[in-house]
């Protein structure tokens, strides 16, 4: 049964069904396409599923003329229903894993499409999940469901895999395709099936584990590790600047060792799908074995109050002109997570906004990449970058550092900006910038 399937992978004739078309699934379900397979994507979204079928894109790191070409070619289709999975080979699960209001781990997406998927599973098929979640998720929460509602066994009958997906939406050099992929399944069989398909389809390489708990933990070790250095580096900028040292020429300077250090940045918080919430999920499972992930949970409470911190920074700024926060007027460039993407998602700007505001602070934005957004039950929209607006506001705070605003007509324009991430490095005239 395992060479048919590895047969089916070779020779491009095994039907790929990529289950949750978001920021994961559509490129995943793109880049299959591409490599020559049928895929079918499955998202409970009925608008996402039509996008998909009229080949509009909504994912900015996919390319445009790429999914209309699939879709065209009839490579690529979509459907609400799972039961099109009676016909799929390899099955690759890539649904949210958000955390719940107590920060506990919301596996509902995760069981809901399993036990859909369970329903309808033949013999022969390779199941992936992709999904960030805790070490254990794949062994204790995928194979029960699989296996009784199936009547089949892993292993035997089917295989099981977890392999990260490790997207970073906005990198121009590093891309689904050639990022390198870890692979660890629940037996031998399962591991060879999931690394035959990627090692089909990615350009790079796939390095094999030797179980899903492995690949569980390693995909949260990538993510410990930045949350921690981000909350390293936040709390250097904030001892930085009661000493009135620059914390980004400390980095510059730090960053010439050729060995041992890795440049981390400060900034108003962390954003996003991954950072903020996947150390969670090992501080949750930990609990399971009476362990207190005391490092993780520090950083995590430390990058949590840099929207605070930037809000008492505004504070002091204004106040040293004379201004309260009370009535005063704050333009803020950029609210999506990251740099050059239009993910707002947990962005410390809906905090930082949401704080100011709090304070009677008159808040406007600007970002070319999201036009509008709502935030408790309120809805803002991006303002035009004109001198009229950079003129009347008291303060422009840079939180997301889009490299296409333009920083020399910001400068020349405002009375004072607070650059919380050195978006403006390049500006030589610097009397009315002040740096987190
Ligand atoms: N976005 C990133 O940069 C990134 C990077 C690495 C890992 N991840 C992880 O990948 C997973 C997916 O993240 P994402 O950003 O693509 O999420 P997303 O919210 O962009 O997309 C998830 C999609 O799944 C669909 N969906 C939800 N429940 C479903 C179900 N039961 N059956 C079928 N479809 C369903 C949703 O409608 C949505 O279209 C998460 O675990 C996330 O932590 C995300």
């Amino acid at each position: 049964m395992k060479a048919d399937l590895l047969e089916k992978i070779s020779s491009r004739t095994a039907v790929v069904s990529v289950v949750g078309l978001g920021y994961v699934g559509l490129p995943l379900a793109v880049e299959i396409a591409m490599a020559g397979y049928n895929v079918i994507g499955i998202d409970i979204n009925d608008k996402i599923v039509d996008k998909v079928n009229g080949g509009l894109n909504y994912i900015s790191d996919v390319r445009d003329s790429d999914l209309s070409e699939v879709v065209k070619n009839g490579r690529l289709h979509a459907v609400s229903d799972f039961s099109i999975i009676r016909g799929a080979d390899c099955i690759v699960i890539c649904v949210p894993t958000p955390l719940d209001l107590n920060k506990q781990p919301d596996m509902s997406f995760i069981r809901s499409a399993v036990r859909k998927i369970a329903k309808h599973l033949h013999s022969g098929t390779l199941v992936v999940l992709e999904s960030t979640t805790y070490p254990g998720t794949t062994q204790e929460l995928l194979k029960p469901v699989l296996e009784t509602k199936s009547g089949l066994i892993c292993e035997k009958d089917f295989y099981l895999a977890f392999s990260p997906e490790r997207v970073d939406p906005g990198n121009s050099v590093y891309n689904t395709k050639n990022t390198p992929k870890v692979v660890g399944g629940i037996g031998r069989a399962s591991t060879e099936a999931a690394s035959a398909l990627y090692r089909e389809v990615l350009e790079s390489d796939v390095f094999e584990v030797s179980s899903p708990a492995v690949a569980e933990m390693e995909k949260l070790l990538e993510n410990t590790y930045r949350n921690i250095n981000i909350a390293l580096i936040n709390e250097m900028a904030i001892i930085c600047e009661q000493m009135k040292i620059n914390i980004w020429e400390v980095i510059e300077a730090a960053k010439t060792k050729p060995y041992g250090f890795q440049a981390f940045y400060p900034g108003p918080g962390i954003g996003g799908h991954c950072i903020p919430l996947d150390p969670f999920y090992l501080t949750w499972k930990a609990r399971e074995y009476d362990y207190h992930t005391r490092l993780i949970e520090l950083s995590g409470e430390i990058n949590q109050y840099m929207p605070q911190y930037v809000v008492e920074r505004v504070y002091k700024i204004l106040n040293r002109y004379k201004k309260p926060l009370n009535g005063s007027r704050i333009l803020i460039l950029g609210v999506a997570y990251k740099q050059d993407v239009g993910d707002y998602r947990e962005s410390p700007a809906l905090k930082v906004i949401e704080l100011l505001e709090e304070e009677g602070v008159m808040v406007q934005y600007f970002d070319p990449y999201v036009t509008d957004f709502t935030n408790r039950g309120k809805e803002y929209k991006s303002q035009e970058l004109s001198k009229e607006i950079l003129n009347k506001a008291d303060l422009v705070l840079i939180i997301t550092p889009h490299q296409s605003i333009d920083y020399q007509f910001v400068q020349t324009n405002t009375p004072f900006v607070f650059d919380t991430r050195n978006a403006m490095k390049h500006v030589k005239e610097r009397n009315n910038i002040e740096l987190l």
